[in-house]
């Protein structure tokens, strides 16, 4: 995935490079490096290893590397192992081309062996060959202009990526993109480009996303962005946004998924503002609706098909957005709907590509501005849920869940979602004592049926991200059916029992469990449920909608599976292997 930052102006760029990656980390966080160019004295600068930002911008002094243009890497590997080699930024032969990349190159290997033969590489990456490719077009190419042969290089590219490059001599910022983000950012007397626009906020909020095929350079008072039918007008194409620099920073929280979690009480009014009329136009003009997501998002999508089924008749499905290509059929009378917080993720994206191909009606669900899938879809529906850093999805999920309760049940459901959402924080104080106690297991499951099951899924996946716990969830009737044998004794199992239809069979569950030794610790309003629990996390339920219940036991699981991080000693905002935005498929 990684994240990558560029910058030219009138400040210390190695500053504002160190700065932009922190905002970046959440991307990936295997090693860190820049790059910077000294004009006056022609020198360009590399420093980079393994490690996050705070340790290495410390260990190599990036404070002390000089000029006002550069660009930045955080990475999360894909190809070679994480270690210093690997690092970017990578560069060509002589040192005079610099390169950042995010992305996955498919052709690499055969660039590699080509380039081979007058080349030198220094890595295992497949990035690498960008910075020779560049090399070998300035060199060999009988092409004058630095420009054109940057853009020659990157015509030579397959897969995806987003890149920023410095060449010797240039005072400027060459970038390309296809299918992996990049946003421009437009200051005075100093112009940016980034992965995200969290690390530009600090300094402008005019910013320019570029999409895809599209490539230019930018220096400190100029862009030029262009795709193969020429020039594009950057007025038209410019967003001013109303993210503030506060919203990306820890606001006096040790953690970012800390912050995320208790901001959830402030932020639902917003949430609860977002324009929902498309949504359920389409809902009511289609009869079949795809909804396609990853990860927490599909799990938002779950619940988004339940209550299409329950309330509006509809005939819908949710599909893991990477295997929709080989399971589903849309047509034009299919509306797809794609659940995506970042409004990146590759395979979310590659789903809405195969469903336009076959002339779906694309609508999109996001809380990014201008990101590529809302970009590609027909209609976006945002979140307003603000910046979400940590790379678990706490408020963000909140923010998808309030906004399909909205399309389901109009403006009026979101005064019971708040007060369910904010009295849900009172159960903290018993999850603090319950993450004293299972904290070193090794095997956790949860148990939900209807509504409830998606949650105990999302229950399961945030524990196991953040605290490396084997963590599972099944609808309760099929425990029976073979993962009852993995109950032994002391085995904690969570049992979702919110009082609605649910709640006498659930039961039956839980008495499975605890006739096998498991430990029982149930999220419920339901007297019998709690007498025969161990530990009792307390919910509220809607007599008049039971399917609100839910909205009480999202915080709850969040903050379960942040205590639990912690007492591990481990780092929640960023936990291993992951990344926030998932740009590769
Ligand atoms: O940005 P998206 O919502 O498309 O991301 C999809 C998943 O990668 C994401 O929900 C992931 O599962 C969460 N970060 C887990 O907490």
């Amino acid at each position: 995935m990684c994240g990558i930052i560029g910058y030219i102006g009138f400040r210390k760029a190695s500053e504002i490079l160190s700065d932009g990656l922190k905002a970046l980390e959440y991307r990936g966080y295997d090693s860190i490096g820049i790059s910077t160019y000294n004009h006056a004295t022609k020198e360009i600068s590399i420093k980079k290893d393994v490690g996050q930002i705070k340790e290495v911008s410390k260990k190599l002094e990036f404070e002390k590397m000089t000029g006002n243009i550069g660009i930045g890497h955080t990475r999360w590997a894909t190809h070679g192992v994480p270690c210093l080699e690997n690092a970017h930024p990578h560069s060509d032969c002589t040192g005079n081309v610099v390169i950042v990349h995010n992305g996955v190159l498919e052709n690499y290997n055969k660039l590699k062996h080509e380039l081979k033969l007058n080349h030198r590489f220094a890595s295992n990456t497949d990035s690498e060959v960008i910075a020779h490719l560049i090399e070998d077009e300035l060199k060999y190419s009988k092409l004058k202009d630095v420009y054109s042969a940057f853009k020659k290089a990157i015509s030579r590219l397959k897969g995806s990526f987003a890149i920023l490059a410095m060449i010797k001599g240039e005072e400027r910022v060459f970038f390309a993109k296809l299918k992996s983000p990049l946003v421009l950012g437009v200051g005075s007397n100093e112009n940016f480009a980034a992965s995200d626009m969290t690390p530009i906020v600090k300094y402008t909020k005019k910013m320019i996303p570029v999409d895809n095929n599209e490539f230019g350079y930018f220096n400190q008072f100029n862009i030029y962005l262009e795709n193969e039918s020429g020039a594009i007008d950057l007025e038209k194409r410019m967003e001013t946004i109303d993210w503030t620099p506060q919203m990306a920073s820890k606001g006096g929280y040790p953690y970012f998924m800390l912050k995320e979690i208790y901001e959830q009480r402030d932020v639902i009014d917003q949430i609860l503002t977002s324009d929902v009329s498309k949504g359920q136009e389409l809902i009511r003009d289609y009869e079949k609706i795809n909804i396609v997501a990853c990860g927490t998002s599909y799990h938002a999508g779950l619940i988004l098909k339940y209550l299409l089924n329950k309330y509006k008749n509809k005939l819908s499905d949710t599909f893991i957005a990477s295997e929709y290509p080989f399971v589903a059929y849309p047509d034009s009378k299919t509306l797809v709907v794609a659940i995506s917080q970042s409004g990146e993720t590759a395979d979310t994206l590659e789903a809405l590509r195969f469903a336009k191909k076959r002339g779906a009606k694309l609508l999109s669900l996001t809380n990014v501005n201008g990101s590529s899938i809302p970009r590609f879809s027909d209609e976006v529906i945002y979140l307003n849920a603000g910046p979400e850093i940590g790379v678990a999805a706490t408020k963000t999920f909140t923010s998808q869940i309030a906004v399909i309760y909205k399309i389901i049940f109009g403006g009026s459901i979101g005064k019971k979602i708040k007060d369910i959402l904010i009295s849900s924080y009172d159960a903290f104080e018993v999850i603090d004592r319950i993450s004293e106690k299972i904290y070193k297991s090794t095997d956790v499951f949860f148990l939900g049926r209807g509504i409830s099951y998606p949650i105990a899924m999302e229950g399961a996946l945030k524990l196991k991200e953040l605290s490396y716990i084997h963590a599972e969830a099944y609808p309760g009737g099929e425990l029976k059916h073979g993962p009852l044998s993995l109950i032994e004794n002391g085995v904690p199992v969570f049992i979702l029992a919110p009082n609605d239809a649910t709640a006498r069979k659930i039961h039956g569950n839980l008495k499975e469990v605890k006739s096998r030794g498991g430990i029982i610790i149930s999220l419920t309003d339901v007297d019998y449920v709690a007498d025969d629990s161990e530990h009792v996390i307390p919910i509220l339920s809607d007599k008049k909608n039971p399917d609100l219940s839910i909205f009480s036991m999202l915080l709850p699981l969040q903050y379960l599976s942040y205590r639990v991080a912690i007492l591990r000693n481990l780092d929640p905002d960023k936990p291993r292997n992951l990344a926030k935005s998932v740009t590769v498929e």
